[in-house]
C-alpha cells in the first residue's frame, strides 16, 4: 500500500509539471461545491485507475484501485492511458412527490475521465465522478467500443482503503436477506461468517467476511462514513468484503451459480454509483439526499394514484400465533420457529375484515392490509420445488369474501392494500403479474405489498443477485403502467430508485417488527432502531410496521415480547420515515375499558408525508431526536427514541416560526417506565410553545417521546 501512495504523490507533482506543459493530464483533482470534500483520482506507474478521498484535507479513503475480472476475458486493471477528460458543475432543485421533503437540491461537480488500455484489445473504461457537499458516488461507465462486447463480470474490485480502525455498524453481507441485528464493532473485529445460519430466516447465505450497504463508521476524529450504492439496476447488489488485517474493503458483488459469475452485460451499461456519504455529525446523514440525487429523475410520471398514509393490517395476529395465514391451519410463523399453534384460526374472514376496518375509519386510518385472503397458504413454507405455481393471487379462501370486504371498505373510506407473498417464486409471478394487477385495480387498489420468503427459484440465484434485481425492477415498471405502489418486503436494498420509479414507495429490507412476536433470540433489542435511523434508513423508507401497545402480549407467547417501551414505539412514526406507516397492534389491543387508547391519538394525527425533516440530535446506535413538518397542514412532529439506556433531551423548538404560539401535546415515558420491566407507562402532557421554549424529556431505558404541534 506505501508503494502506491507514494506512486501516487510522485505522479501529482508530474501532473502539475504536464499542466504547466499544457500536456495530457494522468491526474486530477475534484472538490465538491463547499470544497470540504475533495476527490484525486490517477493512473498509477503501470496504468492502474486509482482515487482518493480527503475530507477537510485529511485523507479518509486512502488510495484504492479499481479494476474488473470478467470470464474468459483479460481482467481490466491496469495499462490504462487517459484519451480525455470533462468536468463540470451541476445545481438544480427537484420536488418530491412524496418524501421527507418536498424540496431536494442537487449540486456536485464532477469529472469523467475517459481510459483506454494501452495494450492487448485497447478497451476502454470511463470512470464518473460526481462529488457533493455531503458525500461522493462514481461509477464504471463501459461505452460502446469495437473490441469489448458482452461481458460476464466475475469480480468487480472497486477497493475503500479505510484510514484507521473506525467504529463500524455493520450487517452481515449476506446474498439473501438483510434481516440481521447490527454488530456494533471496531473494523478489524468484522466477522461476518459469526452470523450465518440464523435459524429465523427462511433464506440466508454469508459466502465471505464481508458487510451489506449501507455500512456505517466512525472515525476517532468523530467524522461519520457511510459506503452503500446508487441507482442499482440491471447489476448484482454490492457487498464489501472486509480485511481485517488492512483496513480495507473491496466490492464483492452477489453471485449467481447459473450464471457462473456476478453480472452478465453487453457494452454499453453504466455500473450503479459507488458512494460514501461524509458527515461531521450523524445527523447529517439521515438529511443527506445524495443517494436520490444520484438517480435519474422521475419515469413514469404522476403518482397520484398513491395517497401516503397509515395503515392497520391483519397482520400482527399471525405474527403472534393468534390466527392463521391459511385457511387450513397447517402453515404459519409458529410452525416455523416453534411448532405449530393448534387452537389458531384463519385471520382473514370477511368477518375480521370488517372489525378493522371499523376501527380504521374510526380512528384516522385510511389503509387496511389482508395477509392470508388467498388460496396457497397451507405451502407458503414448503421446499423449494414445491413453491412454484402454489399462488395465484386471485382466488380468495372460502371464507373471505372479497367482494364485500371491497364494498365495506369503500362505503367506510377505507383503501385496502393488496398482499402478494410470492413465497419467492419470481417467475410464477412474473406469469400471473399483469392479471393480479388488472384484478387489483378492478377492486380500487393502489398499492400491493409484496413478499419473497425463502431461498429464490430457480435454485443458484439469490434475492440480491443481477437476476432478482431485474426481477425488482420490472414488479415496479409493471406496477408502474397499471398505476399501483409497491411495498416490497425482502426486497433489495433500496438505492434511491424512488427517484425514477416513485410508485417503489417502501420496503422491508431489515429485522422489522415482527422478529420480536417470534425470533427465538429475544428480538431486536432497545438499540436496533437508533442503529437503523443511520445505516438501512440512510438508503430509504422503511416499513418497519410500528405502534405496538400491548409489548409483552403473554395471551398469546410468553417468550416474546417488543423490547421498547410504548412511548418508544410512538416516536418511531416520526423517526422511521415512510411514506406508508402501520399501526401494526391488534385493534384490541388498542382499547382501554371500551375506549381507544389515549396514546393512540397521536397515531390518529401524525402525518406520512413531508415538507422538510430536521435531525435534532442523534449518536449511531444510542439515540436519535427527529423533527418533521407535515406537508399542507404545516404541523410539526418531533419524536425520539433511546437504546437500553435512559437519557434526558433538551429540545429546542428553533425550527417553529418567529412570533406564534403553538398547542403541542407529549407523550413520553412513565415515571418508572422500562423497555422491560413497565414498557406500557406514558405520560400525556399538554405544552405551549414557541420558537424559544425549550424543554428537557426524560427518556426510559428503551424508551421514546412524541410530540404533536398542530396549528
Ligand atoms: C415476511 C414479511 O416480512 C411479513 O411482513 C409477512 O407477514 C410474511 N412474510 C408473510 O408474507
Ligand atoms: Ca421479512
Amino acid at each position: 500500500m506505501s508503494k502506491l501512495k507514494f506512486q501516487f504523490t510522485t505522479l501529482l507533482a508530474i501532473v502539475l509539471l504536464f499542466t504547466a506543459c499544457n500536456k495530457a493530464e494522468t491526474s486530477f483533482t475534484i472538490q465538491s461545491p463547499d470544497e470540504n470534500i475533495s476527490v484525486e483520482f490517477a493512473l498509477s506507474n503501470s496504468g492502474e485507475p486509482m482515487y482518493l478521498v480527503k475530507h477537510k484535507n485529511k485523507m479518509v479513503i486512502d488510495t484504492s484501485l479499481m479494476s474488473f475480472d470478467f470470464k474468459d476475458l483479460p481482467a481490466l486493471k491496469d495499462s490504462f492511458k487517459v484519451l480525455r477528460s470533462a468536468t463540470g458543475t451541476f445545481d438544480e432543485n427537484w420536488d418530491m412527490p412524496w418524501g421527507e421533503q418536498l424540496t431536494v437540491r442537487n449540486n456536485y461537480n464532477e469529472l469523467i475521465v475517459n481510459l483506454e488500455e494501452q495494450s492487448g484489445s485497447k478497451r476502454q473504461l470511463n470512470i464518473h465522478f460526481k462529488i457533493y457537499n455531503d458525500g461522493l458516488g462514481f461509477r464504471y461507465e463501459f461505452p460502446e467500443q469495437p473490441n469489448l462486447k458482452d461481458v460476464l463480470i466475475t469480480d468487480e474490485n472497486t477497493e475503500f482503503n479505510l484510514t484507521g480502525d473506525h467504529k463500524v455498524w455493520w450487517i452481515p453481507g449476506d446474498w439473501d436477506i438483510y434481516e440481521h441485528l447490527y454488530n456494533e464493532t471496531k473494523f478489524s473485529e468484522i466477522d461476518a461468517l459469526s452470523k450465518r445460519n440464523h435459524e429465523n430466516l427462511a433464506a440466508t447465505y454469508i459466502p465471505e467476511n464481508a458487510v451489506n450497504t449501507p455500512v456505517t463508521m466512525k472515525t476517532d476524529d468523530g467524522l461519520y462514513l457511510s459506503f452503500h450504492e446508487a441507482d442499482l439496476t440491471d447489476y448484482a447488489g454490492m457487498t464489501l468484503k472486509v480485511d481485517t488485517a488492512n483496513l480495507n474493503m473491496v466490492s464483492e458483488l452477489v453471485g449467481s451459480d447459473r450464471l457462473g459469475g456476478k453480472a452478465k452485460l453487453t457494452v454499453p451499461f453504466n455500473t450503479p454509483w459507488r458512494t460514501i456519504q461524509i458527515a461531521e455529525k450523524a445527523g447529517d446523514l439521515i438529511e443527506s439526499k445524495m443517494t436520490l440525487n444520484l438517480n435519474d429523475p422521475n419515469e413514469i410520471g404522476d403518482v397520484n394514484y398513491f395517497t401516503p398514509m397509515k395503515y392497520v393490517g391483519i397482520w400482527w395476529e399471525m405474527h403472534i400465533g393468534k390466527s392463521t395465514w391459511d385457511m387450513e391451519g397447517s402453515q404459519d410463523m409458529n410452525t416455523w420457529t416453534e411448532g405449530k399453534a393448534a387452537t389458531s384460526t384463519h385471520g382473514a374472514t370477511t368477518e375480521n375484515a370488517k372489525k378493522y376496518i371499523d376501527f380504521a375509519s374510526q380512528n384516522g386510518i385510511k389503509g387496511l392490509l389482508v395477509e392470508g385472503w388467498n388460496t396457497g397458504w397451507d405451502k407458503w413454507l414448503a421446499e423449494a420445488d414445491a413453491r412454484e405455481g402454489i399462488f395465484d393471487f386471485m382466488t380468495p379462501y372460502a371464507d373471505y369474501n372479497f367482494d364485500e370486504v371491497s364494498a365495506y371498505a369503500k362505503q367506510k373510506g377505507v383503501e385496502i392494500i393488496m398482499h402478494h407473498e410470492t413465497s419467492a417464486a419470481p417467475l410464477t409471478y412474473e406469469k400471473q403479474m399483469e392479471e393480479a394487477y388488472n384484478f387489483m385495480k378492478a377492486n380500487n387498489m393502489n398499492s400491493v405489498k409484496t413478499g419473497y420468503v425463502g431461498e429464490i427459484i430457480p435454485k443458484g440465484e439469490y434475492h440480491h443477485g443481477q437476476w432478482m434485481v431485474n426481477h425488482y425492477h420490472k414488479v415496479l415498471v409493471e406496477a408502474a403502467k397499471k398505476k399501483i405502489a409497491v411495498n416490497a418486503h425482502e426486497p433489495i436494498k433500496a438505492t434511491g430508485k424512488r427517484r425514477t420509479y416513485p410508485n417503489a414507495i417502501a420496503r422491508e429490507g431489515l429485522r422489522g417488527q415482527e422478529f420480536n412476536a417470534w425470533a427465538t433470540d429475544g428480538g431486536n433489542p432497545p438499540n436496533h432502531l437508533p442503529t437503523v435511523a443511520f445505516t438501512r434508513m440512510l438508503s430509504g423508507p422503511i416499513d418497519f410496521t410500528p405502534g405496538a401497545f400491548n409489548i409483552k402480549f403473554d395471551e398469546y407467547k410468553k417468550g416474546n415480547q417488543v423490547n421498547t417501551t410504548l412511548a418508544h414505539q410512538l416516536a418511531l412514526y416520526v423517526v422511521i420515515y415512510s411514506p406508508i406507516q402501520m399501526a401494526c397492534d391488534l385493534p384490541e389491543h388498542y382499547m382501554v375499558d371500551g375506549n381507544v387508547h389515549p396514546a393512540f391519538q397521536f397515531i390518529t394525527d401524525v402525518g406520512v408525508d413531508w415538507q422538510q425533516t430536521k435531525v435534532l440530535d442523534g449518536e449511531v446506535g444510542d439515540f436519535v431526536t427527529i423533527a418533521r413538518q407535515e406537508r399542507e397542514t404545516g404541523n410539526w412532529f418531533v419524536g425520539g427514541i433511546t437504546d437500553e439506556n435512559k437519557r434526558t433531551e433538551t429540545i429546542k423548538f428553533d425550527f417553529l416560526e418567529e412570533g406564534k404560539t403553538y398547542k403541542g401535546k407529549l407523550y413520553k415515558d412513565g415515571e418508572n417506565a422500562h423497555w422491560n420491566d413497565n414498557p406500557q407507562a406514558y405520560i400525556i402532557e399538554e405544552l405551549e410553545l414557541t420558537k424559544d421554549s425549550k424543554l428537557d424529556i426524560e427518556l426510559a431505558p428503551g424508551g421514546g417521546f412524541a410530540i404533536s404541534i398542530m396549528q
